[in-house]
């Protein structure tokens, strides 16, 4: 654990006078997401029992608790998207990917593949994000050809 880190966050957090949600968001912007490790320290320093934290931490979906890879593709899985066979893309590229069964992070780092529910563009249904670019009317094609694309910018 970096506690350097935590330490800064600590004091921007005590300048602040920051609450819990607010001190959540320092720790994940400063280390990418919220280590166990770095709640425990926390907790410790500040006298708030850990459950606090996690109860926080898991009402908002904008918190993660696992680290999440350098590229990020967002799989919609609303009633639009799921009609329209967003379900073997999915498939698919958690081969391509080689996700491990329950995991959405693969193994490297390079790719996490998260679901959610409608984005509000069922009109262009099936959805996918691949890094904030959307990708609309999806077919296993174009989710080969987004992996492709991705990287190649990114160098993934
Ligand atoms: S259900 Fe996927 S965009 Fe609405």
């Amino acid at each position: 654990m970096d506690e350097k880190k935590c330490q800064a966050v600590l004091k921007t957090h005590q300048e602040d006078g920051g609450n819990i949600i607010s001190l959540l968001q320092e720790i994940q912007e400063a280390f990418g997401y919220i280590p166990e490790d770095v709640v425990f320290w926390f907790s410790k320093e500040l006298n708030i029992p850990a459950s606090n934290f996690y109860g926080v931490a898991t009402f908002y979906s904008q918190f993660y608790l696992k680290p999440r890879g350098k590229n990020i593709i967002t799989a919609c899985c609303g009633t639009a998207c799921h009609v329209k066979g967003s379900g073997p893309i999915i498939n698919k590229l958690r081969e391509e990917l080689k996700l491990p069964e329950g995991e959405v992070t693969s193994k490297d780092g390079k790719f996490t593949l998260e679901n959610v529910a409608c984005v509000g563009a069922c009109s262009i249904a099936p959805v996918f994000i691949g890094n904030k670019k959307v990708f609309g009317k999806m077919t296993m094609e174009k989710a080969s050809q987004m992996l492709k694309e991705i990287n190649k910018d990114k160098g993934a």
